[in-house]
């Protein structure tokens, strides 16, 4: 009998491609789960209404489904959102967490996969590998520092932490601006922007994302894995690309500074990562910027 995998946070960037990918290899129950309704609406898996905060709405969706392998997505992944109001952010990164994975161990649970962020890291030294030592620079790096900490205690059952980096996808039916839509936006308009050029990051394509994770739940593998995109690439070095792929003028983009704009959270200066472990491990194998680019822009949400 296939095993059952359960998503949280299934309507968001990464949980659909997670869905839309798990439900085509045929190789399990696919349960997704997210607040309200289906946004996806496809075929192939099961949508359950489930929120994480509310635990008697977590016991009846675990007992009634019985997961092997949860991947919890969801998450408050806004960094203003988590600075706003800590109490709120802790309940839903942290306390969900822990229930999540306590509920799960009742009902037979065998590998928890949890999704983490490059904003463990203070962002001084960029690159980061598996056991570089963390210092979130915001209260949201915080939550999921505090989840990763909860999580690499346990002893019972396999986890993994995923942690990613400046994802960007295609998503159905959720008012999200991501910086290439925004780049072509703009540019199209006539209009000048101001990019950061000081910020390092290694963008995700959620398509790639989605396939790290599935390698590790195929893999059955536990620990740390950086899962991130192959290129180091700051704001504006993307914006430039993405300018000249669409033949906008590159003349209206401006560098500057992160310092130039007054942050609700600080953000990291140099994160990203090398993704050697999941390289050498899961056989991980990123697309470029520049096909996640055309993959985005083309609106093309097949892998
Ligand atoms: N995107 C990035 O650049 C990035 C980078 C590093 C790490 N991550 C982590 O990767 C994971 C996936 O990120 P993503 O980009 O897919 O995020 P996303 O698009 O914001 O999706 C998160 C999903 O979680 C759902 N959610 C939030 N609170 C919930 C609750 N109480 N119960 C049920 N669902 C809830 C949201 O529901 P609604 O749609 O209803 O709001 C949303 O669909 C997150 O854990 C995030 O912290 C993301």
């Amino acid at each position: 009998m296939s095993k059952t995998i359960l998503i949280t946070g299934a309507n968001g960037l990464l949980g659909q491609h997670l869905t839309q990918l798990l439900t085509s290899q045929n190789t399990y129950n696919v349960i997704a789960t997210g607040r309200g309704g289906d946004r996806l609406k496809e075929e192939g898996y099961k949508y359950l209404t489930m929120d994480i905060t509310d635990e008697k709405m977590v016991r009846d969706v675990l007992q009634n489904t019985q997961p092997s392998i949860i991947f919890h997505c969801a998450a408050i992944s806004k960094v203003e959102n988590c600075e706003d109001d800590h109490d709120e952010a802790v309940r839903q990164n942290v306390t969900a967490t822990q229930t999540l994975l306590q509920v799960g161990k009742e009902n037979g649970l065998e590998h928890f996969i949890y999704l983490s962020t490059d904003f463990v890291f203070d962002g001084e030294k960029g690159l980061y590998e598996e056991d570089d030592q963390r210092n979130p620079p915001n209260f949201y790096g915080q939550t999921k520092l505090m989840s990763e900490d909860l999580l690499l205690k346990e002893k019972e059952i396999k986890i993994a932490i995923v942690r990613t980096c400046l994802v960007y996808g295609q998503v159905k039916d959720m008012s999200r601006t991501n910086i290439m839509t925004w780049v072509k936006d703009k540019l199209s308009k006539g209009e000048a922007i101001k990019v950061v050029n000081d910020q390092y990051r290694t963008p995700t394509y959620a398509g790639d994302l989605a396939n790290g994770c599935a390698l590790i739940a195929a893999q059955g593998v536990e620990g740390i894995f950086h899962i991130s995109g192959k290129d180091y690439l700051t704001p504006y070095a993307i914006a430039l690309q993405v300018a000249e792929y669409l033949n906008l003028s590159v003349s209206n983009i401006l560098p500057v500074t992160a310092s130039t704009f007054v942050e609700h959270g600080r953000r990291p200066l140099k994160t990203g990562f090398t993704n050697n472990k999941a390289y050498d491990i899961l056989n991980y194998q990123p697309i470029s910027f520049y096909d996640g680019m055309r993959k985005v822009l083309g609106g093309d949400m097949n892998r």
